[in-house]
């Protein structure tokens, strides 16, 4: 547990409860807490993901499951998961039991999506909208909730509630995104990650499923037998899509997409009522993310 949470990460949904409740007129000192099981609990989520996954890197360092085995990673995730509810008990009355059933919602809905990119893998007729719903589910829902605590913290309108949890559900699925196009066009040195693993994993991302429907059908069966190729037969199989992924359009594609989603959220942050300038933080928060390398 102290490894992986030493291992650091960008903390980018910790930041925003805080900065949520700032937003909201109240101190980021009384959303501490919210922020911290947010950040343990997704912390919980990698050490499972990557055993899911057979990831060997994270954060550059090497994964929990392979440094010590399975079992670690499955008993440390599970106590983190466990320490993060804990941490809601520093909340009193109504603002506990909101923050537990956001939780709880959201946390059940990260589980449904990580089934649903895992049962994917092994599909081969997933549809763009199954995609978009696998990781609103598994990622984009925890975005949302990690600004909700902060509107909750502030216990701001329910209007304010629901609309700064859109901008980040919004928000959360452009960066899912971009964390499947920089898995393939990352530079190996800043992301942290193993370059080419959801292609490994055959993960049915927003480049593949929009190369296939874009290239042509030569290049469509190549696609398709690449991604029916498993370890440890893989090497020239990350190229070798990758440069499909290229030719087909679908990386430009994917950058359109990402633009796409961020814009959304943007419309959504202008209907909040809020100043502008503090409207103005969130939007850069948002411009930083789209453009990021890590
Ligand atoms: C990785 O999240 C998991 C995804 C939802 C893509 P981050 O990219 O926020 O990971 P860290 O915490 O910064 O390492
Ligand atoms: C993970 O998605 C989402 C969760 C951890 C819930 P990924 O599998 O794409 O995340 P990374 O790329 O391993 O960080
Ligand atoms: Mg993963
Ligand atoms: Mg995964
Ligand atoms: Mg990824």
């Amino acid at each position: 547990m102290i490894y992986i949470l030493n291992l650091g990460g960008k903390r980018l949904r910790p930041v925003l409860t805080l900065m949520a409740a700032e937003i909201f007129d109240c101190s980021h000192k009384k959303a501490l807490d919210a922020a911290l099981a947010i950040e343990v609990f997704h912390n919980f989520s990698l050490v499972h993901d990557d055993i899911m996954d057979d990831a060997p890197l994270r954060r550059g360092n090497v994964t929990v499951h392979e440094k010590w085995d399975i079992n670690t990673g499955i008993l440390s995730g599970d106590a983190m998961l466990i320490n993060a509810y804990q941490l809601f008990e520093n909340y009193d009355g109504p603002v506990f039991k909101e923050l537990a059933q956001l939780f709880s919602r959201t946390a059940i809905k990260v589980c449904e999506g990580q089934q649903y990119d895992v049962d994917f893998e092994a599909r081969d007729n997933v549809k763009i909208g199954e995609y978009l719903k696998m990781i609103e589910y598994k990622t984009a829902v925890l975005v949302g909730a990690s600004l909700q605590m902060g509107a909750i913290v502030a216990e701001t309108t329910g209007e304010c509630k629901e609309a700064v949890y859109e901008f980040g559900k919004l928000l959360g699925i452009a960066f899912q995104l971009q964390d499947d196009y920089l898995d393939v066009f990352g530079d190996p040195e800043s992301f942290g990650k193993q370059i080419g693993g959801d292609i490994i994993e055959n993960k049915k991302t927003f480049l593949y499923l929009t190369a296939l429907a874009e290239a042509d059908e030569l290049q469509g069966r190549q696609l398709e037998h690449l991604y029916s190729i498993n370890p440890p037969e893989t090497s020239g199989k990350i190229s070798a899509v990758k440069s499909i992924f290229e030719s087909s359009g679908a990386s430009n594609l994917a950058r359109k997409e990402i633009e796409k989603y961020t814009t959304l959220a943007f419309e959504v942050l202008e209907g909040i009522d809020i100043p502008a300038h503090k409207k103005e933080l969130l939007r850069n928060f948002g411009l930083l993310l789209m453009n990021r390398k890590v």
